[in-house]
């Protein structure tokens, strides 16, 4: 098989390594990809958002497969471009697309449907949701409605910090028609997990559990990013506690996605906060996560494109997944200022010295691939993943092989999988 892989991230990076290693791929063309991509994949010089470019290459090349990474060409509607003309595509359609791409979308699903999360107001005009705050007694969460690349969420520490993300939101417009509609949502407490599953439009089928890492530094503190780490599987997600999430979240949400018209096919990612009453859904990404992805794909030893293509035929009942028991846990390495501004352009070195290293796998991210050498080209550069007997044996393996990695003001969190050590200790 030709398989396409769109995006350009340390997820894509995972899919496109463990596709690599099916025997029924041949080709593997990723755009745009990036720096560690290159070494496995075509680099084709389209953007992920180019969906008409997209389509044509597929067509043109007679790929067999394109492999969605990132949420934008969902939204917009990737999918119904490709199969208008037969092109065989792996991720929901634009309408299902909206579980993502409208967290009022979500939230009014959950109403209708009965799925546990958070109360909330949506609002369209900023002095409305500034008295709303003022009123309100309990702390709050403020979100653009629309995608905000993982930023558009203020966990408000109080109520000045929450009518400011409010003022940046809606008036001052920092991410653009996403912020004209923001929801403020009651605050939640508890510990969060990402739960993938797969759904044909009927049927699911659960992946393994895990956990992100979204503030910048240690022990949770600073503002949310795309993620910093992450680790699978999640001790926090017990057997039971994954049968209550399927029952009480996901089974109703493709349910009501397909009595709403829009039946879900792809990979559905439930943000979950296990709360002292019970799971509670955060939000929903209509992908695979990142820096997820990176900790759970090394762990499944079953053939990732035979459940693709489980998806895509709608045989989801009929496939078998293998994991590998161990841990698995990916520390990512930021440039210095992410998630505001930084700089690109920095000499990445090391990476001959860990490729070298068993069960070590380095994602790239933004890195850069010139004359042999790889520069660093976004805000998070690397993912460092390593697979061990348990989660303290993969943390330590982990940490190992990043001190022989460095570029100038290279940052990473030093804390990644220690709430699941404190977790399987106690
Ligand atoms: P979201 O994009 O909606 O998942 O929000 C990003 C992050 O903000 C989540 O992973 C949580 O850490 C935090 N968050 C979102 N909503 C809430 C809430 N209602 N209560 C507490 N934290 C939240
Ligand atoms: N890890 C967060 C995300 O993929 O959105």
């Amino acid at each position: 098989m030709k398989i396409l892989v769109v995006g350009s991230g340390g997820r894509e990076h995972a899919i496109i390594k463990k596709i690599s290693e099916s025997p029924r791929v041949k080709e593997i063309y990723a755009a745009p990809g990036n720096g560690g991509i290159a070494d496995i994949a075509t680099l084709v010089d389209i953007k992920a958002d180019e969906i008409e470019k997209l389509a044509c290459f597929v067509y043109e090349r007679g790929i067999d497969l394109t492999i969605v990474g990132p949420e934008a060409p969902l939204a917009e509607g990737i999918t119904e471009a490709f199969e208008e003309r037969h092109l065989r595509i792996f991720g929901p359609s634009k309408e299902a697309s909206r579980l993502e791409a409208s967290k009022i979308f979500t939230k009014e699903i959950c109403k209708k449907y009965n799925i546990p999360t958070a109360g909330f107001e949506v609002f369209d005009e900023p002095q409305k949701a500034m008295d709303y705050i003022e009123r309100a007694e309990k702390p709050q969460v403020v979100k653009a409605d629309g995608l905000a690349g993982g930023k558009g969420v203020v966990v408000a520490g109080d109520k000045v910090e929450a009518k400011e993300a409010v003022r940046a939101m809606m008036i001052e417009k920092q991410f653009g028609d996403a912020g004209l509609k923001v929801m403020i949502e009651e605050r939640l407490y508890g510990e969060e997990a990402s739960i993938l599953v797969l759904s044909d439009g009927e049927n699911i089928y659960p992946l393994a559990s895990s956990q992100d890492h979204k503030q910048i530094y240690d022990e949770d503190r600073g503002p949310n990013t795309g993620g910093m780490g992450a680790y699978s599987p999640a001790p926090i997600i017990t057997d039971t506690m994954y049968q209550r999430i399927i029952a009480e979240i996901i089974t109703p949400t493709v349910f009501a996605m397909k009595e709403e018209g829009c039946p879900y096919k792809g990979v559905l990612y439930a943000g979950v906060m296990i709360t002292e009453e019970g799971p509670m859904l955060l939000e929903y990404n209509v992908r695979f996560g990142d820096p997820e992805t990176q900790a759970v794909l090394p762990r499944m030893k079953s053939d990732l494109i035979e459940a693709i293509e489980a998806v895509i035929d709608g045989r989801l009942n009929e496939l078998k997944v293998e994991w590998d028991e161990r841990s698995c846990v990916c520390v990512v390495l930021a440039s210095g200022g992410y998630p505001a501004g930084y700089e690109k352009g920095k000499t990445i070195s090391g990476l001959d010295k860990v490729k070298k290293l068993k069960d070590i796998a380095v994602y790239h991210a933004g890195t850069k691939k010139e004359d042999g050498k790889v520069y660093t080209s976004g805000g998070r550069v690397l993912g460092v993943t390593a697979l061990d007997k348990d989660i303290t044996g993969a943390i330590d393996k982990v940490y190992k092989a990043i001190k022989l990695i460095s570029f100038d003001k290279m940052y990473y969190r030093t804390d990644i999988g220690q709430k699941a050590v404190k977790r399987v200790k106690s």
